[in-house]
């Protein structure tokens, strides 16, 4: 579906829906993010006949980071990681969120027919300002800037995690109050959640999340990796006995990525007995190196030409603000702003 504003029920046809989705520059991007966040988004995009929009959330990384180093570096893993993981900037456009002005003017515009308990009552409002000892303005406004983001795209579909469904009614919300207010102006987005798509864990067994520092870095050089995938937490079942592969660590991660037949094979090895945990975990390790090959070579390849990931950057920016320099004027007009 092009950008015309059409509110009727069709993304469930994903060939003709636009798909938008962002990640926030708030660390290198780990086995859970790239399994639970970017390859589906990816793959979904690869069903429609659309261009997609991806872009790297560093305005919203702001909320929580304000060292200029650590954010410049961390928006470049992040940048290298959608690339390596096939985002085909052909096709899609590829940005960074602060790269177009215009979607801070449009987030200031929302933020007028945004009603304030709306905001205030967000769980994920309440969740992080609880231990701040600080509570930013650009915290409580967070889901109105995610609102801009994808409204101002006129995005359908918006594949995100269970943990921003709350943000998706947000931002319909916010978009109806001004098409109600002043006509149809905005596309209204729907959330796409894969209800089935499971928590990746992390080597401790709790999610895997940079927050409790317990991820695996597939793009980590290979002793880095090793050393990784050695500390995933086991038990102190002897060597000779046979082990429980529902309730280990390692099979857990390992059966993600396996074959049925790995899987069965790794299984029956638990059950007979005479196998350890540090064999099971060199399987494991030598399966991320085979499943993500092609992923790994090409983040190391983008490593050594980082000019050629920001030009990808830069040339993604020039698209965008071709569509967000649009719709701002159809919003501007709508409210007797001059139209640029
Ligand atoms: P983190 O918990 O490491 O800070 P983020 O909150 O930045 O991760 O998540 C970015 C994206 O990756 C979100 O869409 C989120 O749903 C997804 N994601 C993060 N961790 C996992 C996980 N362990 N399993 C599945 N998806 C995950
Ligand atoms: N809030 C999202 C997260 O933390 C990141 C994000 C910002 C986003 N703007 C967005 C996701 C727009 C989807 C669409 O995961």
């Amino acid at each position: 579906m092009k950008s015309g504003i059409n509110q009727k029920k069709i993304y469930n046809f994903a060939d003709m829906a636009r798909i938008l989705t962002g990640i926030q520059s708030s660390g290198k991007p780990h086995l859970g993010n790239i399994l639970g966040a970017i390859k589906p988004a990816l793959n979904l995009s690869k069903k429609s006949n659309e261009a997609s929009f991806f872009f790297i959330a560093d305005l919203h990384t702001l909320t929580s980071s304000r060292d200029a180093k650590k954010n410049q570096e961390n928006t470049l893993y992040v940048a290298m990681a959608w690339l390596a993981c096939g985002l085909d900037t052909q096709k899609d456009v590829f940005y960074l969120q602060s790269d177009v002005p215009e979607v801070c003017e449009l987030a200031w515009i929302l933020n007028c027919f945004t009603p304030f308990p709306m905001l205030a009552n967000a769980h994920s409002f309440k969740d992080k300002s609880q231990n701040l000892s600080m509570v930013s303005s650009g915290l409580f406004t967070y889901p109105v800037l995610m609102a801009a983001d994808i409204i101002m795209y006129d995005a359908n579909l918006v594949p995100v995690g269970k943990d921003q469904k709350q943000h998706l009614e947000i931002t319909r919300d916010i978009a109806s109050a001004f098409n109600n207010q002043l006509g149809e102006t905005f596309v209204l987005p729907e959330a796409f959640i894969q209800e089935e798509m499971m928590t990746i864990p992390g080597i401790d067994g709790r999610k895997m999340s940079k927050s409790y520092n317990n991820y695996i870095n597939i793009f980590d050089d290979e002793k880095a990796l090793k050393k990784s995938i050695l500390s995933i937490v086991t038990d102190s079942t002897p060597l000779e006995q046979p082990k429980n592969p529902d309730t280990c660590n390692v099979f857990a991660l390992y059966k993600l990525l396996a074959t049925p037949e790995q899987t069965s094979d790794l299984k029956n090895k638990y059950l007979a007995g005479n196998f350890g945990f540090g064999q099971a975990k060199n399987m494991l390790f030598e399966l991320i190196l085979e499943v993500f090959k092609n992923e790994r070579e090409k983040y190391f390849y983008l490593e050594k030409n980082k000019d050629f990931v920001d030009n990808e950057l830069i040339k993604g920016a020039q698209k965008a603000r071709d569509v967000s320099s649009k719709v701002l004027n159809r919003v501007r007009q709508k409210l007797g702003l001059r139209v640029l």
